[in-house]
């Protein structure tokens, strides 16, 4: 489970280490087929809807390896517990350089759930996102149904900020929009969070 130097964060059970593409193949196969994929993702003629998810994961991760418009950027994670991987977790910076803004997405396979690594695995990003690297804010997003990822949010100290009703691919598709600043985040209690393998600038 090692992977030597990177960047590496852990809470409780769950232990997040840093993706690479050498990571691609190991996410595609964890990704359970509730983890919502871009509707807006074309589909290759004749392809099964697990080869579809699958391509446009593989897509999904290899931008996270672009630095975005306005220097955004992502940093996605293998989620290991008990030595095994179960999951995966993405901290989002898109509008960190001109908001300090952060989101997240994640998933966990099945067998992992209900155990308290959603929780766990999303105060790891938190703690990276504003103890370390200087967030104002993090926001998030759910589908009105989805109360597993709404309880991980409230959990940790989000709270419900609205709800929208965008049409995507034709679609109207609601979703549940959170936020959690900065200030919410040093006044609530949260699980300790060891991070190891950030080297400050200028350091050899
Ligand atoms: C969202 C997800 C990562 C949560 O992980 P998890 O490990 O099961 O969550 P936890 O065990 O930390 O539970 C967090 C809270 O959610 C509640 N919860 C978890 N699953 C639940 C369910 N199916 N129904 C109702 N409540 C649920 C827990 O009871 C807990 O609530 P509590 O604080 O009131 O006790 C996981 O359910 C998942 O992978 N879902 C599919 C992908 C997805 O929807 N990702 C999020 C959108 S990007």
């Amino acid at each position: 489970m090692s992977r030597g130097d990177r960047l590496t964060l852990q809470c409780g059970d769950a232990v997040l280490i840093v993706a690479d593409a050498d990571d691609d193949g190991l996410l595609v196969s964890l990704m359970p087929d509730d983890f919502d994929h871009d509707p807006t993702f074309p589909r290759s003629e004749g392809s099964s809807l697990r080869e579809h998810r699958e391509a446009w994961l593989r897509s999904w991760l290899a931008s996270f390896r672009i630095l975005g418009a306005e220097g955004g950027w992502n940093l996605p994670f293998v989620v290991w517990s008990g030595g095994e991987p179960v999951g995966f977790q993405v901290l989002e910076g898109k509008h960190f350089v001109t908001r300090a803004e952060v989101d997240s997405s994640s998933f966990l396979v099945a067998s992992a759930r209900g155990k308290g690594l959603g929780v766990q695995m999303r105060t790891a990003i938190l703690a990276l996102a504003f103890d370390v690297l200087g967030a104002e804010r993090a926001v998030t997003a759910a589908r009105p149904g989805n109360i597993a990822s709404r309880r991980v949010s409230e959990r940790v100290g989000y709270v419900w900020t609205g709800r929208r009703d965008p049409v995507v691919a034709g679609v109207v598709r609601p979703i549940d929009t959170f936020e959690l600043t900065r200030e919410q985040w040093q006044r609530l209690d949260h699980l300790p969070v060891q991070v190891d393998g950030i080297v400050p600038v200028g350091v050899a």
